[in-house]
């Protein structure tokens, strides 16, 4: 009897079924419909007016400098990457005259991608971080977020963030829950293009954030998936980082190159860490060391390969602001597209939103009903919040969409 129990009873018996991740699953299911006027603005990838995935021209021009470099072997990488990339990857994010950089009181680790900075961040604060279990995370944000704060061991709670009366940003109520929050506690801030609403503070937004932050002595860590996406330009989007720095705060930002440099899945990124001194970053430093060569031993190297290469040259890195300037000027276009259309058509409600967001996404404010109307009726697929990928809106499928918005906002309650 016992020996029938052994084998027929897993010891995986009580594990229960997860739900699908909602956004892969998105894809699976317009992947299947065979509709001719499909729309998949789920996806948060770009894609070219052709709705094709866009591999960056300069990308290309780095994968063949790589591939005819004779010196390249397929060696280990350092465990916390080479120090080529991460050097240039923290000069990115925080500015070559940075104070952090010029006192030499900042570290950098390869990571995978940004979805492992947040990770390899929180993991290390959860060591080390010794004033606050609390962890604060926008609400709306990206579903991650929790996952890995929660995971980790953190006590995870939400800001107050999107309005949806002004359809922007709920200022007041986020100030409101830092000033309310424990001592110390540790705030997610999306440095640009928050996902999901594309609703940024201002720089006096900013400024009065970073006031309350540093009176109750909160702990910035940002995530930064879309610097030089957002806006086309790389300094712009890195305003509030740099900003907190010059401010004196100690902090990390994640960084992602998969959307800036089409890289999704090469899975480079980096983890900018900045402290009150040089000594402070090496001990960190080596603690991040410690870390990673537990969980990935060392990054990999193709992704980094190719950022380093075009960081590190002035003509690729010039040819890269251009490429970033075309992705994020199609996306803005079709902002606009989207909200003359509805204007014309006359759509209940207001659209200026839709041209303020900024980044990848658009929170139109459709309501869940609407957003499975839009699925069934029109085979539109989009996240049950109302989020609009801009990257799957073209010139073809614009008018078709809005139409589609047309009908659910009059039609669906
Ligand atoms: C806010 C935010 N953080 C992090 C990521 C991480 O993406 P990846 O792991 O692909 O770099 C994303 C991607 O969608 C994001 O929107």
């Amino acid at each position: 009897m016992e020996d029938i129990n052994r084998d027929t009873v897993s010891v995986f018996q009580d594990v229960p079924q997860a739900p699908p991740d909602a956004i892969f699953n998105l894809t699976k299911q317009y992947k299947e419909d065979t509709y001719d006027k499909k729309i998949n603005v789920g996806v948060g990838a770009f894609r070219t007016d052709d709705l094709k995935p866009y591999v960056l021209p300069v990308v290309k021009k780095a994968e063949a400098i790589l591939f005819n470099d004779a010196n390249l072997d397929h060696e280990y990488q350092p465990i916390a990457g080479e120090e080529s990339y991460t050097r240039a990857a923290v000069k990115l994010i925080l500015g070559e005259d940075s104070p952090a950089i010029v006192e030499k009181r900042y570290a950098g680790v390869q990571t995978i991608s940004g979805t492992g900075a947040n990770h390899t961040g929180a993991l290390f604060l959860s060591l080390f971080y010794k004033k606050s279990k609390k962890c604060f995370i926008s609400n709306p944000t990206w579903a991650n977020h929790r996952n890995i704060f929660s995971l980790v061991g953190f006590d995870v709670e939400e800001y107050p963030y999107w309005n949806p009366e002004t359809r922007g940003l709920d200022y007041v109520g986020l100030l409101q829950s830092m000033r309310e929050a424990p001592e110390g506690s540790i705030y997610v801030l999306h440095a640009c293009a928050h996902n999901p609403t594309g609703v940024d503070p201002t720089q006096d937004e900013w400024k009065g954030i970073a006031e309350v932050m540093r009176e109750k002595n909160h702990f910035p860590f940002f995530d930064c998936a879309y610097q030089g996406f957002a806006s086309g330009d790389l300094n712009k989007d890195a305003w509030a980082v740099r900003y907190f720095v010059e401010q004196g705060f100690e902090l990390f930002v994640c960084q992602s190159f998969a959307k800036n440099f089409g890289l999704y899945g090469e899975r480079a990124g980096n983890l900018t860490i900045v402290t009150k001194s040089e000594t402070n970053a090496q001990g960190v430093l080596s603690q991040f060391e410690k870390l990673q060569r537990s969980e990935i031993s060392n990054p990999p190297a193709f992704g980094s390969r190719i950022v380093k290469t075009v960081l590190n040259n002035q003509e690729l890195y010039n040819e890269w602001t251009k490429n970033l300037q075309y992705m994020s000027g199609r996306i803005i276009e079709m902002r606009k597209a989207l909200r003359d259309k509805l204007t014309e058509l006359n759509t209940p409600g207001t659209w200026n939103h839709i041209t303020d967001q900024i980044g990848m996404f658009s929170f139109t404010g459709l309501k869940k009903s609407q957003v499975q109307v839009l699925k069934e009726k029109y085979h539109i697929y989009m996240t049950e919040n109302g989020r609009i990928s801009m990257a799957g809106v073209s010139t073809k499928n614009v008018d078709y969409l809005a139409e589609a918005i047309d009908y659910v906002v009059r039609n669906v309650q």
